[in-house]
């Protein structure tokens, strides 16, 4: 195609029509399909659709992401540069994720600098041990709430969807607990971020709701601050931001939103691995593969984040291998990590990546790539180790086949996860699992049955420890 003539569709040429619609339920139902047909007709940067009638470039090879993430002069944040941000009305399906906000997601040069240093700093602090405790003690509190149909005895079955029980409650746990909010309030917040993000008929109202919680919140570290502060991710961005509480409190709002959804989503997709996958359980038999290396690999084939936004070209501009078509100024673009970390010009399909970080599932590289992905590691990888240690004889309540997807244009994860198991008694960190106060009742996150048939037990209870563990969790 010469460089002159755009694609049909172009998002440069509005109107164009026959653009492929990534929230089409076929689409949705298959992403790799869709990428793989869009990279076949257009190369690694494809027009698409988009809800609402937004029109944008879907880039899908790992290189351009690079190219595209790397040249924030070129590719900022900034939507008040999108040529289409007018069509951003209160209830369109993308404002939630487009519309310009004060943070340091819409910011770039200077502002972005000084905005995104405070919370690179602030989250680095919790990188550490106390956290790995952190998720200890939270998931015992959730294990500890499995349901127990043979009751008094302690090695009594469980059945327990993994995924609504445990993957879906635990992020947030954690996430306010670093903000300096009561654990209590986790289910609540779950709730309220989905309503923002999903553009429910809720939406606005669980946004008003977040924000007097938030604004308590800020406020009780403010009075702290002056005389003895926390040790909180809120007192301390309160004391970078120079006592900013609105800055403070939006940012807050961010890491909640941006931090839950993306953990749960990779630690039930690596839960999901360690259950289903053969070649997994041979390596394991090999006595080659850690938690750490696992998560690593499914962050190659299921990045939490699928498609991530955004960026808008400042300039007219082309990227190599797109067939030589234009990105016109004000285009708006969309990161196609799935498609990235799939492109055959980087890897080929057989590659072990068990281990290998250089995977785009935090976004890749500049000044944007994902702050909080030290936290996201310590929470997956501790928490999936610690259920493990924690639950014998764990397998499938079920066929395999009957496991469902949650989906959406951007996104993807596991919906369920039943199992069968019994408790190990003497579970790391239980005696550190003070907070003897009864959880909040969980928030259901999907819906939907467990599949009913029942996989005979192979593997005998053991106490467990490193990879002689995940050897006998998956009965090898
Ligand atoms: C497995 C978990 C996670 C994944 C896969 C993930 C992925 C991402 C991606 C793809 C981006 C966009 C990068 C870009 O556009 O260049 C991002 C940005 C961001 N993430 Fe994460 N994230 C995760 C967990 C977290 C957590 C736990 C936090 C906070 C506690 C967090 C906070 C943020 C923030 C604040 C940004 C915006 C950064 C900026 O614009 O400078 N994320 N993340």
């Amino acid at each position: 195609m010469s460089p002159e003539v755009p694609p049909p569709g172009c998002p440069a040429h509005r109107g164009g029509g026959g653009l492929v619609e990534l929230h089409d339920p076929s689409a949705v139902a298959n992403h790799e399909a869709t990428d793989e047909r869009l990279r076949k007709l257009y190369g690694n940067v494809a027009p698409v659709a988009l809800p609402g009638g937004v029109t944008a470039w879907l880039v899908l090879g790992y290189r351009e992401i690079l190219e595209v993430t790397g040249n924030p002069r070129l590719y900022t944040r900034d939507t008040r540069q999108w040529s289409g941000v007018e069509q951003l009305t209160p209830t369109h399906p993308l404002t939630a994720l487009l519309a310009p906000q004060k943070l340091c997601v819409f910011a770039d040069g200077d502002e972005h600098h000084e905005l995104r240093g405070a919370i690179t700093r602030t989250l680095g602090e919790f990188e550490s041990r106390s956290v790995r405790r952190l998720v200890e003690m939270y998931s015992n509190q959730l294990i500890d709430q499995f349901p127990n149909p043979d009751r008094g005895l302690s090695d009594g079955v469980r059945h327990v969807d993994l995924v609504t029980a445990w993957a879906e409650q635990l992020p947030m746990m954690i996430l306010a607990h670093l903000a300096g909010l009561p654990v209590e309030t986790a289910p609540r917040l779950v709730k309220l971020c989905q309503d923002v993000m999903g553009g429910t008929e809720e939406a606005q109202h669980s946004h008003r709701e977040m924000t007097v919680l938030l604004e308590d919140l800020v406020e009780q570290n403010r009075r702290w601050n002056m005389e003895r502060p926390r040790n909180n991710v809120t007192a301390k961005l309160l004391e970078r931001f120079q006592g900013d509480r609105e800055r403070t409190r939006e940012h807050v709002r961010l890491l909640l939103i941006a931090g839950n959804q993306t953990t749960v989503s990779l630690m039930s997709s690596l839960l999901r691995y360690v259950l289903t996958s053969r070649a997994f359980r041979s390596e394991v038999r090999g006595g080659h593969k850690t938690i750490a290396g696992a998560l690593e690999e499914v962050s190659w084939y299921e990045p939490p984040l699928r498609r991530s936004f955004h960026r808008v070209a400042t300039n007219d501009t082309h990227l190599p291998n797109n067939g030589g078509t234009f990105i016109k100024k004000g285009d708006l673009l969309v990161l196609g990590l799935a498609a990235g970390n799939n492109d055959p010009a980087i890897r080929s399909a057989d590659e072990p990546l068990d281990g290998n970080r250089a995977h785009l599932a935090y976004g890749g590289a500049g000044p944007h790539e994902c702050p909080g992905q030290g936290i996201a590691r310590i929470i997956v990888e501790t928490g999936v180790d610690h259920l493990l240690d924690a639950l014998w004889q764990l397998e499938l309540d079920g066929p395999e086949e009957e496991l469902r997807w949650e989906a959406s244009f951007a996104q993807r994860r596991p919906a369920n996860l039943p199992v069968r198991c019994t408790l190990n008694p003497v579970r790391p960190g239980r005696t550190r699992s003070a907070h003897s106060a009864p959880l909040p009742k969980s928030v259901p996150q999907s819906a939907g049955a467990m599949p009913a048939a029942a996989v005979p037990s192979s593997a005998a209870p053991e106490p467990a420890g490193g990879r002689g563990k995940l050897r006998k969790i998956l009965g090898s």
